[in-house]
């Protein structure tokens, strides 16, 4: 029986602070639930000069990898150091190496998970990432385990706090998109290059995870459509309000006929929905299957201690697995028999605001775009918005319509010569 469990750590940032404070406070609760205490090898860094807030002996700090690959004391290599090179390098050196590895690497699990897992498969170790999705809120492992005789029928999820923080910001405060998101800054929420999260890229990225493991099939961040949320206004919440509706980025997951839908986007719900009262950091995943029904998911999706938790969990669970001597359960077989069905398939409801003449005839040409591609009107606004100049904002809700028809329809409106602007188009998800 092992006496300890090896641990290198690669990534002494935000997260791989969280885990090291964790592992000297809770030394004895680890041990015990483990059955063998856990020994922090060497741990990796860019800049093994840089002050740091936690304080480890003498010669721990490293910046050479091999240090932790070619140690053979070290059983699971903890990668949090983010980015997508030279981390899946040396994870899938780390599985070569016949070590377990536990990541909270979003980029890397979206884009190689696949290859990963196989790899690991092949090499009889675990490779665990419960980090990636939401932080500290369990979802990985109740996919692979508590629903795993579950047929998934479809994911909705609020899976990125600081967009979430930025709209639950201009929903209640009525502020730009611009302000919402230095406040987050601020706060520490958002980093100073925001791409990733106001783009939908770190989005995309959780739900192509997600419906890898839920659909079990490989889905790729690629797979997933995305768009983010720097062209949304302070007047489309203040009309989404007067519509009932909230306005939040969403991932959102489905299967069909042998094919995944997957698309991160800014959308409408109703304000009576239960994602539509998810506000700030948090982050909530709605998962519905054919046995459990709809579970939800709840909780804090960033941040140092919540990630720890998740991570220090994976170590756990494969700690105990090697202390055992038990066979690591095998990773989650992947089909390769499953298309991916494109944005242009999607039929939903649309809201669309334009920034039109104001003169008679402007409505009757807009509808007559519209209801040549078969698009019909649900209501609509008017309003006026500057009279000297003669310029007012139409903003309609459609029925039911199909994606590709409303992106014509889009091109078609913007070259009408009586629209200046097309302001927004906002898919609308009618959920109960
Ligand atoms: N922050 C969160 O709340 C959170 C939540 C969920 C998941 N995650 C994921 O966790 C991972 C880490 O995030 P983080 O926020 O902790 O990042 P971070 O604060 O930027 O820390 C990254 C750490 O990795 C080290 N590092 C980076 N590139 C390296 C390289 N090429 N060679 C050696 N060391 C390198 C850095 O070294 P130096 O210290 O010397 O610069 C630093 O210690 C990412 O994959 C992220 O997506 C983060």
């Amino acid at each position: 029986m092992k006496q300890s469990i090896g641990i290198g750590l690669m990534g002494m940032g935000v997260v791989g602070g969280g885990v090291v404070d964790v592992l000297f406070d809770k030394e004895e609760r680890l041990a015990k639930l483990i059955g063998a205490p856990l020994s922090l090898k060497r741990v990796l860094v860019r800049d093994v000069n840089k002050p740091r807030a936690v304080g480890l002996c003498d010669g721990m700090l490293t910046a050479n990898a091999d240090d932790i690959l070619d140690n053979p004391d070290v059983d699971i290599v903890i990668e949090v150091m983010g980015g997508e090179q030279p981390a899946l390098d040396y994870i899938m050196k780390s599985i070569s190496l016949g070590k377990h590895v536990v990541t909270a690497n979003k980029e890397v699990m979206a884009k190689h998970g696949a290859e990963i897992l196989t790899h690991a498969r092949e090499q009889g170790v675990q490779v665990l990432f419960e980090a990636s999705v939401a932080g500290g809120t369990p979802i990985i492992a109740p996919l692979l385990r508590d629903l795993v005789t579950n047929d998934v029928i479809s994911i909705n999820g609020i899976i990125n706090g600081t967009t979430n923080y930025i709209l639950t910001k201009m929903a209640q405060e009525g502020q730009d998109f611009g302000v919402a998101l230095s406040a987050a800054q601020e706060l520490g929420y958002a980093e100073s290059d925001p791409t990733n999260d106001v783009e939908g890229i770190d989005a995309a990225y959780k739900l192509a995870i997600l419906s890898t493991l839920a659909f079990r099939a490989r889905v790729s961040d690629a797979d997933v459509y995305s768009e983010g949320i720097t062209h949304l206004t302070a007047q489309d919440f203040r009309y989404a309000s007067e519509l009932g509706y909230a306005i939040k980025l969403l991932a959102i997951a489905s299967k069909t006929d042998g094919a995944v839908h997957a698309r991160v986007h800014p959308a409408m719900v109703r304000s009576d929905v239960m994602l539509a009262k998810v506000d700030g950091v948090l982050n909530a995943i709605e998962v519905q299957t054919d046995l459990a029904g709809r579970v939800l998911f709840h909780g804090r999706g960033a941040g140092d201690l919540p990630t720890t938790s998740a991570v220090l969990a994976d170590v756990v669970n494969i700690a105990r697995d090697v202390v055992g001597g038990a066979p690591p359960p095998p990773p989650p077989s992947l089909s390769d028999d499953v298309s991916i069905s494109p944005i242009s398939a999607l039929e939903t409801k649309y809201y669309m605001r334009l920034n039109v003449a104001e003169r008679p005839g402007v409505f009757a040409q807009i509808l007559k775009v519209l209801g040549d591609l078969d698009i019909s009107i649900a209501s609509a606004i008017q309003k006026e918005t500057d009279d000297a100049a003669r310029r007012a904002e139409i903003v309609l809700m459609t029925h039911r319509a199909k994606e590709a028809s409303v992106q014509s329809a889009l091109q078609a409106i913007g070259r009408l010569e009586v629209v200046n602007e097309i302001g927004s188009l906002i898919r609308v998800e009618e959920w109960d």
